[in-house]
């Protein structure tokens, strides 16, 4: 049983809660049973697992579902506490290589639904936004710079979404090129507005959504950056009263996301 902090299995797993510490060592950190069973269900290969003795005698039948290529280390409370980013930790955490998250597939056809995100600085946002996206039967997830989609607070916020759907990072300019292609390929592309925006912004229920489509939400507080918005083919937005600038912009995903499932209900299939 691990019972220092400085312990070099447990330094290494705190220099993964930082961005460098993860982009270093190849890894993500994963905190709590939920996020260990939902890896496990998606067929994830956990590289370490910590745990406390407590939590080993709750949870034997899921620490027998561990593949044999995973290394189970016991550390004491306090440790496990240490190596954690929770302030109230359930007894385990685990590890996992980068390159085993889903990617999307080389030369793969046009996407079909695509959320495209300008600079997304909360972590609580993101996550929320992959989970209703994951939801929404979203396939690929495209972000412009932002928050870190492989922070412990994203992956718990996104409940094991992040995990399972292929999300790109990019550069600004890198989601402006890669989204001139999928227009390129018949994709539209749909930026989401706050309703006082002048132009040829649509309430977001006139629009087909079972078109291909990416869908564009802006930064928190700047929105969605101008050389974006110009790039769209379609623009809609969510009406409500005046008393409020906006949306919170992970509620607002949530309706227009959802909204290709409602529409796609009933329709018959391809
Ligand atoms: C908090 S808002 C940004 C507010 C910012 N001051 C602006 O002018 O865009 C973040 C993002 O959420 C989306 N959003 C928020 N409210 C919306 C609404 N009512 N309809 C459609 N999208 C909305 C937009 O994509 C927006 O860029």
């Amino acid at each position: 049983m691990i019972r220092s902090v400085r312990n070099p299995l447990i330094q290494a797993v705190r220099r993964l809660h930082r961005s460098s510490g993860r982009l270093d060592q190849g890894r993500l950190l994963l905190e709590g049973t939920h996020l260990l069973q939902e890896a496990l269900g998606l067929g994830l290969r956990p590289e370490l697992v910590l745990a406390t003795p407590d939590w080993l005698s709750r949870h034997g039948a899921l620490s027998q579902q561990l593949p044999d290529s995973s290394r189970l280390r016991t550390a004491s409370p306090e440790v496990l506490a240490a190596a954690a980013t929770t302030r109230h930790p359930d007894g385990v955490l685990l590890t996992l290589a980068v390159a085993d998250l889903p990617t999307p597939a080389a030369g793969a056809s046009p996407p079909d639904f695509v959320l495209a995100l300008d600079r997304l600085q909360d972590p609580g946002n993101l996550g929320t936004l992959l989970r209703t996206a994951l939801a929404a039967g979203v396939e690929r997830v495209w972000l412009a710079e932002g928050a870190d989609p492989l922070q412990p607070k994203v992956l718990r916020a996104s409940s094991g979404a992040a995990l399972a759907l292929p999300i790109e990072r990019m550069t600004a300019p890198e989601l402006l090129s890669r989204l001139a292609g999928a227009q390129a390929c018949g994709v539209q592309l749909v930026a989401a507005m706050v309703p006082e925006v002048a132009g040829e912004v649509r309430p977001y229920w006139e629009l087909d959504w079972c078109r291909p489509t990416v869908l564009l939400l802006g930064n928190e507080g700047a929105g969605l950056a101008p050389e974006l918005a110009r790039l769209a083919d379609r623009w809609v937005t969510i009406p409500h009263s005046p008393a409020v600038e906006s949306l919170n912009v992970a509620a607002a995903a949530a309706l227009l996301l959802l909204e290709r499932p409602r529409q796609a209900h009933g329709r018959p299939g391809p």
